[in-house]
């Protein structure tokens, strides 16, 4: 079995931190959330994998390199212009062959990875395999509908007026039936080959298609707080690691992951909480659920639950919550109220905040 993982620029809704950066690459607990989905691939025991890679190519192929990292062996594939999830199975033709695979959306985090789901469809087989989640915004997402067998009888692309609120995710497993429905549909109204309309091709076909509702799934909606939470919940299962210089006069408690090159001075850290490399704490406290980036000053200011993106510098302004920052902000105070601290900024923002 192979996986497809589509990391070409080919979405189509608001975007948090990414307006100039492939999505694949937002970071979850400091790292890109489409390595996680690598890891998932590999731990479901799979090897061979197609990247498929668009404009951000150079940005993903630096990251990823040839997949060694992650115990995979990776080939990159164009796609010229993001003409959808089913025109990425088509130009990945000839990688996939007559093989099955699971296509992996790369901005698409599972918790908990795939390694059953795939253990399933290898045993079961059917022709293809879809996930579903629950979802409060189904309207950004392809929605399933299903009769009361539990069988997907259809599925809709970003509905106005949604009769479910079960979402697709994006990982899908596939046999080459799928390669049939690819090359009989159409493009859709916004102009793209959509996977969605080959699953409901082989289940108007009458093929086998099967379906599993997870929980624990995150994408960039947009949403801070989803955000936030799958910051958590990786945090959660963080070890610690103190690779960093922590100064006599610092705490640090839990478990908490200090990258070489970090310094923490005179400051109060405690987990689940991660530290790049090169960033500076000073005078401060650092509270749980907290990932600060590479390359970041935290000066005089105590920050908890939030997510911190590389050099930004956040310096004497107090507490901060529940709160993303995004690359190269400068926090700093400001001579006037307010003196509420609920950010959300996006890249190279600047803030001046009362401490
Ligand atoms: C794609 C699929 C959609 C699915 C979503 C999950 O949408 O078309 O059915 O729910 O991925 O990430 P896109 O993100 O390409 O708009």
């Amino acid at each position: 079995m192979k996986a497809l993982v589509l990391a070409g620029d080919s979405g189509t809704r608001l975007r948090t931190i990414t307006h100039s950066r492939a999505k694949q690459l937002v970071p979850i607990a400091n790292r890109p959330v489409l390595f996680y989905g690598l890891e998932s691939i590999a731990e479901a025991g799979i090897e061979e994998v197609g990247i498929v890679v668009g404009q951000t190519a150079s940005e993903i192929e630096e990251v990823v390199g040839d997949g060694s990292a992650f115990g995979l062996r990776v080939t990159y594939i164009r796609q010229s212009e993001p003409l959808g999830l089913a025109h990425a199975v088509l130009v990945a033709r000839e990688f996939l062959g007559d093989d099955d695979f699971v296509m992996y959306l790369g901005d698409n985090f599972v918790i908990g990875g795939i390694a059953g789901l795939v253990e399933d469809f290898r045993r079961l087989r059917p022709e293809a395999h879809m996930l579903l989640t629950r979802v409060s915004d189904p309207s950004s997402f392809g929605v399933a509908e299903l009769d009361h067998g539990g069988n997907v009888v259809r599925l809709k692309e970003k509905p106005e007026h949604h009769r479910s609120d079960l979402a697709l995710v994006g990982v899908y497993m596939f046999t080459p039936a799928v390669h049939e429905a690819v090359d009989a549909i159409k493009p859709s109204s916004r102009g793209e080959l959509e996977i969605t309309d080959a699953l409901q091709w082989l289940i108007d076909q009458g093929r086998d298609v099967r379906s599993s509702v997870i929980d624990g799934y995150w994408k960039d909606t947009g949403n801070v707080s989803d955000m936030l939470e799958a910051n958590r919940v990786v945090l959660q299962s963080l070890e610690r690691r103190i690779d960093g210089e922590v100064d006599d006069t610092s705490q640090i408690t839990g478990r908490v992951h200090i990258d070489s090159g970090a310094q923490v001075r005179n400051s109060r850290i405690i987990g689940p909480v991660t530290i790049g490399a090169d960033t500076v704490i000073e005078d401060s406290y650092v509270g749980p659920f907290t990932s600060v980036d590479h390359s970041c000053v935290i000066h005089s200011s105590e920050i908890e639950f939030s997510i911190v993106l590389p050099e930004a510098s956040i310096q004497g302004v107090g507490r901060i919550e529940a709160s993303l920052i995004g690359r190269q902000v400068q926090v700093a105070p400001s001579p006037r109220a307010p003196s509420a601290h609920r950010l959300v900024l996006g890249d190279h923002s600047k803030v001046q905040i009362r401490p």
